[in-house]
């Protein structure tokens, strides 16, 4: 995609972070808390569209599995396969740390994610009833990268 960087972010990114996920989720969190993500074993990516910060995918890997912690793009810039590119970077990424199997939640109600996660090759395979503070349901979806 033309204008596309991605590139694994740093501490100093902490603050753009948190921009992005306050913009895509009700309960945005702080640059303090993406701050103490990314100190305490977390690993994200940054996507940048044209230059400027637009979205950017967090896992955390143990041993050989890995689990997505957020996903997040600039509702200006979706639908034009930033998504897809960052699950793409992570999924390579954690291939060659050794990651053979990698796990997400999501809510039963998010169609877009789940949408897109069918597309980067995960399946459905829990369903966690009331799992969420207003009882939604999640969705556990799993991909195996081996
Ligand atoms: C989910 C999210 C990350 C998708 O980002 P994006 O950059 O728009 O995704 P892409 O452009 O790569 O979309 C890839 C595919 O996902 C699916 N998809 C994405 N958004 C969709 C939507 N609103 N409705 C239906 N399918 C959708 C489509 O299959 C799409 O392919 P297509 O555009 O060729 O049809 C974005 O909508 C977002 O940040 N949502 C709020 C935060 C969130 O829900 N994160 C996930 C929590 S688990």
């Amino acid at each position: 995609m033309k204008g596309l960087a991605i590139r694994q972010a740093e501490a100093a990114d902490a603050a753009q972070l948190a921009m992005i996920h306050q913009a895509a989720f009700a309960k945005g969190w702080s640059a303090k808390e993406m701050a103490s993500l990314l100190g305490n074993g977390a690993t994200g990516w940054l996507a940048s569209q044209a230059g400027a910060p637009a979205g950017f995918v967090l896992v955390r890997q143990a041993a050989d599995e890995a689990e997505i912690l957020s996903l997040a793009v600039l509702p200006a810039a979706r639908r034009k396969g930033l998504g897809l590119a960052l699950m793409g970077t992570a999924c390579t990424a954690l291939k060659a740390a050794g990651v053979k199997q990698l796990f997400l939640d999501v809510r039963e109600s998010n169609a877009a994610a789940r949408h897109l996660y069918a597309r980067a090759g995960f399946v459905c395979c829990a369903r966690r009833p009331a799992y969420y503070a207003d009882n939604m349901a999640a969705c556990v979806y799993r991909r195996a990268l081996s």
